[in-house]
């Protein structure tokens, strides 16, 4: 055990219903690894993919996945509810006759903090977030309006834009609409044709004639009926972390890493992230020392344009003129031990479990409500 003082009781959340299912269990596994046991006192709470909360009675089912990703399936262990009553800010048995186990034994369900480690709607963007606003348990990352807007791909620009910062030319389609002549004059080809509320590139073409266009927006309309056309920027692809600071408030960039795409689609696609070995991570990514301080700068002013709190990666394009461009922002980004945000803090100093901690540390310093 641990000693006099109180192990912190900390509800790690992950799979969710988002295309990003598998990616958010790979992420659980190499959180639950870096919380050091002494300090935490971790419950397991799995989403499947329909949205059902299980409550895992060991971390067996994250670390048996072997070749294959893992998913949370219902069975588990014991389904429960988050009730959205601060009075009550506890796990709860969907069976009001069954227990809620843990690895240690039967658990009580009270909650000192929430790892929402989901990517994707439902997860990153503020829909769980509001959820945990309303039963009061402090969370780590981006509270609701952050998440909702820096998911959003026509507002995360469209206030990034206002607050001065450099974005690209797009245009958005509603359900049923189509990009006017005009539009394509001012965006010109290519584009890049994007669910506006993905992820992990899913749905994503990059269009270079206009009669591929209209399948390009259906591939995209599959996962969201709101569709941003871009114009392709031509730049190398740059990603920063942002951290939120411990010792006062503001946030802090990390060393920003390069990726490299050479596989046949010729962009950042899901193969490209998550299954090709053609894709060249450099970090930290080569750049100027002009360029490298522009692009930290702008990672840190776009999390604060958007309200973020705790972490999020920012993406950007440096063009052969050492302009940067804003692509987007992530408020919950990838966090493998392999993913690039957690790469970028080790390169920068910090480690994985110290980053965790950190993380979980601002969560209990800021608390829930308005902060
Ligand atoms: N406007 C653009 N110009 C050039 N490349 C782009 C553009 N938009 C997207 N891409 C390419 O597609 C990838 C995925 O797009 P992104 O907007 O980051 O979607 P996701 O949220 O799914 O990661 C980017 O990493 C980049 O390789
Ligand atoms: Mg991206």
């Amino acid at each position: 055990m641990a000693g006099t003082r109180r192990r912190i009781r900390l509800a790690l959340l992950f799979g969710g219903r988002s295309t990003e299912h598998a990616i958010s269990c790979v992420s659980a596994g190499g959180v639950l690894r870096a919380l050091d046991p002494d300090v935490y006192d971790v419950v397991l709470v799995g989403i499947d993919p329909s949205g059902r909360w299980v409550v895992l009675p060991g971390a067996d089912a994250l670390a048996s996945a072997g070749g294959e990703l893992p998913s949370v399936t219902a069975s588990w262990g014991t389904s429960v509810v988050l009730a959205p009553d601060p009075t009550a800010s506890h796990l709860l048995p969907r069976d009001a006759t069954e227990a809620i186990h843990g690895p240690l034994g039967d658990i009580d369900g009270d909650i000192d903090v929430v790892f929402p480690l989901l990517h994707g709607p439902f997860g990153e963007d503020g829909t769980v977030q509001g959820l945990l606003e309303m039963a009061g348990v402090p969370y780590v990352g981006s509270g609701v309006f952050a998440s909702a807007a820096a998911m959003d791909k026509q507002h995360m620009k469209s206030m990034l834009r206002a607050a001065g910062l450099p974005v690209g030319p797009y245009a958005v389609l509603r359900a049923g609409q189509t990009l006017s002549e005009a539009d394509q004059e001012r965006l010109g080809l290519p584009v890049f044709v994007k669910p506006a509320r993905g992820g992990s590139s899913i749905g994503i073409s990059r269009v270079d004639a206009w009669a591929d266009l209209d399948t390009a927006v259906k591939t995209a309309r599959a996962n969201d009926p709101k569709v941003l056309v871009e114009s392709a920027i031509t730049g190398r692809e740059i990603e920063c972390g942002v951290l939120g600071r411990l010792d006062g408030p503001g946030a802090q960039a990390s060393v920003p890493a390069e990726i490299t795409v050479t596989s046949s689609a010729g962009f950042y696609d899901f193969e490209a992230k998550y299954v090709s070995d053609q894709t060249r991570f450099d970090i930290p990514a080569r750049l100027s020392p002009a360029a490298l301080a522009r692009v930290q700068q702008v990672a840190v002013a776009a999390f604060e344009a958007l309200d973020c709190a705790g972490l999020a990666r920012v993406d950007v394009f440096v063009t052969p003129e050492d302009q940067v461009v804003v692509n987007e922002v992530n408020t919950m980004p990838g966090f493998t031990p392999m993913s690039m945000f957690p790469r970028m803090w080790e390169a920068s100093g910090i480690t994985y479990p110290q980053l965790v901690d950190r993380l979980v540390r601002l969560a209990l310093r800021d608390g829930a409500g308005l902060r």
